[in-house]
């Protein structure tokens, strides 16, 4: 249970906030390339951590990511138009560069220097996995969390995001939540992803290893045949991804990034290391298109087609015969959980049982830091770059203790020497 005052803590994201603050200091996936895939192709709408931007690909090929609003009289530069190698407020012709620069004032005498001196807000940008990715922090930028699914060939990969109408914090819950697999994803069939034991022990011992980065939490079952337990590891890496383990590859990588208190990017990544994987089909179905915000700004993004609006197709025939939720689609399921919560879950009304281990793992970890960053302390993890090509774990093993399944399978899960805590 939180009250409400670190529940607001934790979950809001807006400029001046802690928790936002935090965010700020790594690296964030804005969106894919292929939403800006054409050189001086439409500029799009996004906001980001409270912040509303405009994204524009240049006729370079570099992406910029600027403030929404001209600093001239504060147009929308989302109606400029993009043309060589810069965005172009249409109220008055002023243009800026990738970097922010105003590079031409039309409207002002030919002699005039005060292009010089204006600039429009805009952030360092790069491209990497097929994924635009934006630093909002104080500062000379880290480098890149080196996660293994960016580093991998593109066919070895798949990527995509999609909007999710809810504070953050609860999708990220979500995913460090083992025990719900057993009920919400479950089918007559089995659970996608999942070893046959995950039905036969439904409530799972968990056990947390923080490390720089974040944490390894396991989900320990009981196996019906043998004294042998069934471990799923997943890996907890700040501020926000997970990677999530499964018996075989593709694995898959999931981002959760604020756009604002009410809302989130899904961002969601499948990968194999060792081959290409299938590039269809989708994760979830969904279609781009423009979403007004309540406060009547909008975005261009990827927006699921099962939705509170028709209820997930939840479908009580199939949830009598077929599956546990009579919701299709893992991702879907998800969503209607998290969303239902409503824009920001009221965790004073919550009661956290032993399979919330992980849960409350993120949350110290998160808050630890946040608090650390009031005092004048940066996150270490965004720094350590290299740390991030950790993998999830999902093997049968004999030993109990989460250290010991860590230690035995050292190689593969590729982690540094982590210390409990
Ligand atoms: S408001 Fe953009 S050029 Fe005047
Ligand atoms: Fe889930």
């Amino acid at each position: 249970m939180l009250s409400a005052e670190r529940n607001a803590f934790m979950t809001k994201v807006g400029p001046g906030q802690p928790m936002g603050g935090l965010f700020r200091h790594f690296w964030l996936p804005l969106t894919l390339s292929e939403q800006l895939a054409e050189p001086d192709g439409d500029p799009v709408r996004l906001r980001l951590l409270g912040e509303d931007l405009v994204a524009f690909r240049d006729s370079n090929g570099q992406i910029g990511v600027v403030g929404a609003f001209c600093p001239h009289r504060r147009a929308p530069l989302y109606f400029g138009r993009n043309e060589e190698c810069g965005l172009r407020c249409v109220y008055h012709g002023w243009k800026f560069d990738t970097a922010g620069q105003c590079v031409d004032m039309p409207s002002e005498p030919p002699e005039s220097d005060f292009k010089e001196r204006i600039r429009v807000t805009a952030y360092p940008v790069r491209e990497f996995g097929e994924t635009v990715w934006i630093y909002l922090g104080p500062g000379e930028p880290p480098e890149l969390p080196q996660m293994e699914w960016a580093t991998v060939p593109p066919s070895h990969r798949r990527v995509a995001m999609w909007l999710v109408e809810c504070n953050w914090l609860q999708v990220l819950e979500g995913n460090v939540d083992t025990a719900h697999v057993s009920f919400l994803h479950s089918a007559s069939d089995g659970i996608p992803g999942v070893r046959e034991e995950g039905l036969e022990d439904r409530a799972p011992q968990l056990q947390v290893i923080d490390n720089d980065i974040g944490f390894a939490y396991g989900g320990r079952r009981k196996r019906r045949v043998d004294d042998q337990f069934y471990w799923r590891v997943t890996q907890f890496l700040l501020p926000m991804y997970t990677l999530i383990p499964g018996p075989s590859w593709p694995r898959a990588c999931v981002g959760v990034v604020p756009i604002d208190d009410g809302h989130t990017i899904r961002f969601q990544v499948a990968y194999n290391p060792e081959a290409p994987i299938e590039r269809a089909p989708p994760f979830t179905a969904r279609a781009m298109g423009e979403f007004r915000l309540p406060d009547g700004a909008s975005i261009d993004f990827w927006l699921p087609t099962e939705h509170r609006g028709n209820t997930y197709g939840l479908d009580r025939q199939v949830q009598r015969t077929r599956n546990y939720s009579g919701i299709q689609g893992i991702e879907t399921q998800d969503r209607a959980m998290t969303e239902g919560m409503g824009p920001t879950c009221d965790r004073s009304q919550e009661h956290l049982g032993t399979s919330d281990l992980a849960v409350i793992a993120a949350r110290r970890v998160l808050e630890r830091r946040a608090r650390e960053l009031q005092q004048g302390t940066p996150p270490r993890a965004s720094r350590l770059a290299d740390r991030f090509g950790v993998r999830p774990l999902d093997v049968v093993a004999p030993d109990a203790n989460l250290g010991d399944v860590l230690a035995r399978h050292a190689a593969e899960v590729r982690m540094a020497a982590t210390h409990s805590g």
